[in-house]
Parts: C-alpha cells; sequence; structure tokens
C-alpha cells in the first residue's frame, strides 16, 4: 500500500513569555497509508494543531522528519505543499478579498486551468450554500459562512490529503453532513487521505479506518476503534456524578470488590471500571448511605470512543 505520510521522531518545543520552554510536540511517529481515513484525537492544547501546521509545512519541526508522498518537506516543500489540502483552525481566509475569488485564486495557484476553477468553485459555493454570496468580501461573513467557504477552499484542487482541524466546529448540522459528503467523495473518487483533528467523537465512529489518542505531546493509542477499546479495562463502565469528587471518597469507591479502577473525571465526576456491572451499582448505591459524599447521578453504559479518550488521557487513580 502506497505511504502518503510519513512522520518521524517529530518534535516541537515552543519558548514560553516567561522563557520556560514548553515541547508541545515530543518525538512521534505514525505512517497515513493512501486513502486512509485517520483521526488525530487530544485534549485542548495536547500539541494537534501543532502538529498539523508542521506536516503542512506551515511551522518549522525543532526536529524529526516528514514525508508527504515519498517527498521530505523540508528539502521540497513547494512540491508536498502541491498534494496538501487544510482546513486550519484558526480563520486563514484572505479577507480582502471575495469568496469567490478566494476559491479562484486557490485553484489557479495550485494550477487548475480557469475553467476548472470556475467549474469547481461554482459547484462549491452552492453546495456550501454561499453562492448568494459569492462577490460579498469575505470579511462581512459569519464565523459559520467563513468556515464553510474554508472548507470549499481546501477540496478546490482535489488534494492527495487533506488535513481537518475542528472542521465542523461552528457548522450547524447540515453542514456537517454536507462536509462529510464532499469529503468522503474525494476518498471514495480521488483516493484522498484525510487527517482529521475533532472533539466531536461520532465524526471518527461514523468515518476513521484508524484513530490515534494524543495527549502531552505524545501518542497513548493507536489503531482501529476496536483494537484501542481493547484497551479498556473492561467493557462497561459506570459514570457516577457526586456534590464534590473527594480523595476519601475515591479511596472507597477504589476498595469497593466489584470495581477494577477508577478515574477522577473533573471535580463532580468519576468514571468508573466495574469488574461485575450489575453488584457495582448496588455496592455503590450503598456505600452513599454511609458517606458524606451526594450522589447526583449513577450510569451504566457499554465503552464509546469517549470512554477510550477519557481513559486514555486523564490520570487513573491507583487501585
Ligand atoms: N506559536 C506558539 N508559541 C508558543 N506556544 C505555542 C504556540 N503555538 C502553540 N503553542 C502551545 O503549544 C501547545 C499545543 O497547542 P496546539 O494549538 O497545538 O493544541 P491543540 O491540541 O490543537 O489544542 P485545541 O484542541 O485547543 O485546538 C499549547 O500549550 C500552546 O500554548
Ligand atoms: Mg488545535
Amino acid at each position: 500500500m502506497k505511504r502518503i505520510l510519513e512522520v518521524k521522531n517529530l518534535t516541537k518545543v515552543f519558548k514560553k513569555a516567561n522563557g520556560e520552554s514548553h515541547t508541545a510536540v515530543n518525538g512521534i511517529s505514525f505512517d497515513l497509508n493512501e486513502g486512509e481515513i485517520f483521526s488525530f484525537l487530544g485534549p485542548n492544547g495536547a500539541g494537534k494543531s501543532t502538529t498539523i501546521n508542521m506536516v503542512t509545512t506551515q511551522l518549522s519541526p525543532t526536529a524529526g522528519t516528514i514525508k508527504v508522498d515519498g517527498e521530505d518537506i523540508q528539502s521540497s516543500p513547494i512540491n508536498a505543499r502541491t498534494k496538501i489540502g487544510i482546513v486550519a483552525q484558526h480563520n486563514n481566509l484572505d479577507r480582502g478579498l471575495t469568496a469567490h475569488e478566494n476559491l479562484l485564486y486557490h485553484g489557479r495557484y495550485f494550477g487548475l486551468s480557469k475553467h476548472e476553477s470556475e467549474t469547481r468553485a461554482e459547484i462549491l459555493l452552492k453546495d456550501f450554500g454561499l453562492y448568494d454570496w459569492k462577490d460579498d468580501y469575505v470579511k462581512s461573513f459569519s464565523g459559520g459562512m467563513a468556515q464553510r467557504l474554508k472548507i470549499a477552499r481546501a477540496i478546490m484542487h482535489k488534494p492527495a490529503i487533506l488535513f481537518l482541524d475542528e472542521p465542523t466546529t461552528g457548522l450547524d448540522p447540515a453542514y456537517r453532513e454536507i462536509l462529510w459528503e464532499h469529503v468522503l467523495r474525494l476518498n471514495k473518487e480521488n483516493k484522498t487521505t484525510v487527517f482529521l483533528t475533532t472533539h466531536y467523537m461520532e465524526e471518527p465512529e461514523r468515518f476513521s479506518d484508524r484513530v490515534a489518542i494524543y495527549n502531552k505531546g505524545e501518542i497513548k493509542a493507536i489503531g482501529t476503534i476496536d483494537e484501542l477499546r481493547k484497551q479498556i479495562p473492561s467493557e462497561s463502565l459506570i459514570y457516577l456524578k457526586v456534590d464534590q469528587t473527594s480523595e476519601l471518597f475515591s479511596k472507597q469507591l477504589s476498595k469497593l470488590g466489584t470495581v477494577k479502577s477508577l478515574k477522577v473525571v473533573d471535580e463532580k465526576n468519576y468514571v468508573i471500571y466495574p469488574n461485575e456491572s450489575k453488584k457495582a451499582l448496588t455496592e455503590i448505591l450503598h456505600l452513599f448511605e454511609q458517606s458524606k459524599t451526594q450522589l447526583e447521578n449513577i450510569q451504566l453504559s457499554s465503552t464509546t470512543l469517549d470512554d477510550i479518550f477519557i481513559h486514555l488521557t486523564t490520570d487513573e487513580e491507583e487501585k
């Protein structure tokens, strides 16, 4: 299978305002195949956009190598750039141009003929609901309109690899579906590889071939969702919401025979990995009878990508 992206030991160290160093990306390595849909998931500030910015030639790495379709991006950045489409997290449209001009200039820059650019721009402006605003300047656009134009621009030239950095943030549900229709069509007809970051877990669940869970500059797990599910201690989970989590209550929970392990998610929420889920529910409810901690909600569910994400990105209480 053809490798479209090869990343080795990629590292980025930033200097903070106080002079300290911050390692946003800490020597990560991964490869993507042609036609693969890959989700790169991680908490806010984990380093996802920094990774995308380096891989798409917008930011120089501190160390490491990146190849796009076999081309080293440091020695031949222009060749690499022609194969890439990017929906950046921030608004990087040309605000002094109209919507139509943004698309046309992009198409021409990426080697489409004038006719091809016009045809493709018209289709995309219509599909993304911007045709009636095509001659308006981007600076007058709402957040959602600008996001739709960024998406249209990124897919204008049918790139070999498409980077989507939280593309559906700010999009209404109807346009989310239109985005995915276009992306899946490109993936099918053009074998476009997709590198997605998102905080909406239903998107990787619906569309991804593989997922990486990334936190604090490192890839914690990579594989299909089923492969990642095997890294969760149990197949069902108990979500527990209390008035206030505490060390004492966490210890009491941990000591229950039916609790395999638990995580303190925040000041009100626990995720509990039970040995025997129904017995664990009874034991936990019983615990509240003797505790000052107040129960607000308790729920049993089977593991989802959300659970895998939480498991791999929050610290676990030692049992
Ligand atoms: N230009 C910069 N200078 C200094 N620090 C930076 C710079 N860009 C990013 N960082 C830092 O690197 C870390 C990772 O940021 P990044 O934007 O990659 O996170 P992210 O995973 O994309 O988060 P989010 O989900 O919020 O978009 C953060 O701590 C951020 O403050
Ligand atoms: Mg980001």
